[in-house]
């Protein structure tokens, strides 16, 4: 019994933690895994930590596999990759729910100029719901494909949808930490330790990064986005400034951000600086707004594990809402600690 979901890409980061969380997910079974290089490895090879478990054996992403066994496929895919199966999985009559970039930007253009080639079914961009459920936790119901919004873009539109949707911001600034695990599992010396270890730096500056289109797609105003990666392996603040267009107290801008996220059983509104450990682990975003009222900023600092609201958890999130199940069924919203 229960909705039959595959995951396509389990051997990469994203897909083992969908892994984690659809296991125990309690209307669902798990029907089939994919991978690439590591297809046809048992799943103990690729991840010992899941020894033991009774799971499907890990194929090859081959869509007639899926449309057998499978009601919903969840893609962990590199971008361009997924394009190349969606059609047909919906065609099938299977439901996608899809973490990587390629159904995200509604415009053909855009993604085209944002990932170096033209989309190869342009039709489906604008099929696709964006898979914020804080945005649209309306138009979710009955999706059939949902494009999970990048762990940048999440933290930023958490902090930053309040302020804009009262029409407080009309540029916005975000500065975004980010744990290595963010760049997924395949090596590089990016992702080395001993590249990575006891060293900051920033990225993918003044617009050169490819989730600066989606976060102005989901906000409705330029966003200046300045990435860094951390020695962490989880995990990813974002600090969101705005200038504000009229003056705004302290206190205002906490109850609007309560008040925003009061029906919204994912996110936390603090009352001081969240850190990447409060939500490590947890599906949930934890935001902190706070005024300087001498220069009219507002300064938002928003705190998600980038695998879990930032990829497997919202995607499991949006998945509930799609098909009607309770919004929070499987989602773990405390923390891994210490
Ligand atoms: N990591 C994050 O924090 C994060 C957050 C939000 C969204 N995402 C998105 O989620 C997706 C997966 O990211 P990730 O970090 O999990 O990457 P990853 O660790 O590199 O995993 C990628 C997965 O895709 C498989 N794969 C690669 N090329 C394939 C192909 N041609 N055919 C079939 N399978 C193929 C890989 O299989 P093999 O390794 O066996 O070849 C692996 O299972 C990406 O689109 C990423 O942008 C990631």
């Amino acid at each position: 019994m229960g909705i039959r979901v595959g995951i396509a890409g389990v051997s990469g980061y994203a897909g083992v933690e969908l892994l984690r969380l659809l296991h125990r997910h309690p209307a669902v079974r798990i029907t089939a895994l994919s991978a690439g290089r590591g297809a046809g490895r048992a799943l103990s090879d690729l991840w010992p930590g899941w020894t033991g478990a009774a799971l499907p054996p890990v194929g090859r992403l081959d869509v007639d596999h899926l449309a057998e066994h499978c009601d919903v496929v969840f893609l962990a895919l590199p971008h361009g990759v997924s394009q190349t199966v969606v059609p047909a999985l919906l065609e099938r009559g299977v439901d996608v729910v899809d973490l990587g970039a390629d159904h995200r930007l509604t415009d053909p253009e855009a993604y085209a100029a944002a990932y170096g080639a033209p989309h190869t079914c342009p039709e489906l961009l604008s099929l696709a719901t964006y898979g914020l459920p804080e945005q649209n936790r309306d138009v979710l119901a009955g999706a059939r494909l949902v494009a999970c919004p990048g762990c940048y873009p999440t933290a930023t539109a958490i902090a930053a949808l309040p302020l804009v949707e009262e029409g407080l911001a009309d540029l916005v600034f975000s500065d975004c930490l980010s744990g290595i695990s963010g760049a997924g599992r395949k090596a590089g010396p990016r992702n080395l330790y001993a590249e990575v270890q006891e060293s900051v730096t920033a990225y993918g500056l003044a617009g050169a990064h490819r989730h600066t289109p989606e976060m102005e797609q989901a906000l409705g105003v330029p966003v200046v986005f300045s990435p860094h990666l951390v020695p962490m392996v989880r995990g990813m603040l974002a600090t969101v400034k705005v200038r504000l267009r009229r003056p705004v107290s302290g206190e205002e801008l906490r109850d609007l951000y309560r008040e925003r996220y009061a029906r919204h059983p994912a996110v936390v509104v603090r009352d001081e600086v969240p850190a990447t450990r409060d939500v490590r682990g947890t599906a949930a975003a934890h935001v902190f707004p706070l005024v300087d009222i001498r220069r009219e900023v507002a300064t938002v600092v928003s705190a998600i594990d980038n695998l879990g609201k930032g990829a497997a958890g919202q995607a499991v999130h949006a998945f509930n809402l799609s098909r009607g199940l309770p919004e929070t069924a499987g989602l773990p919203l405390v923390p891994l600690l210490p």
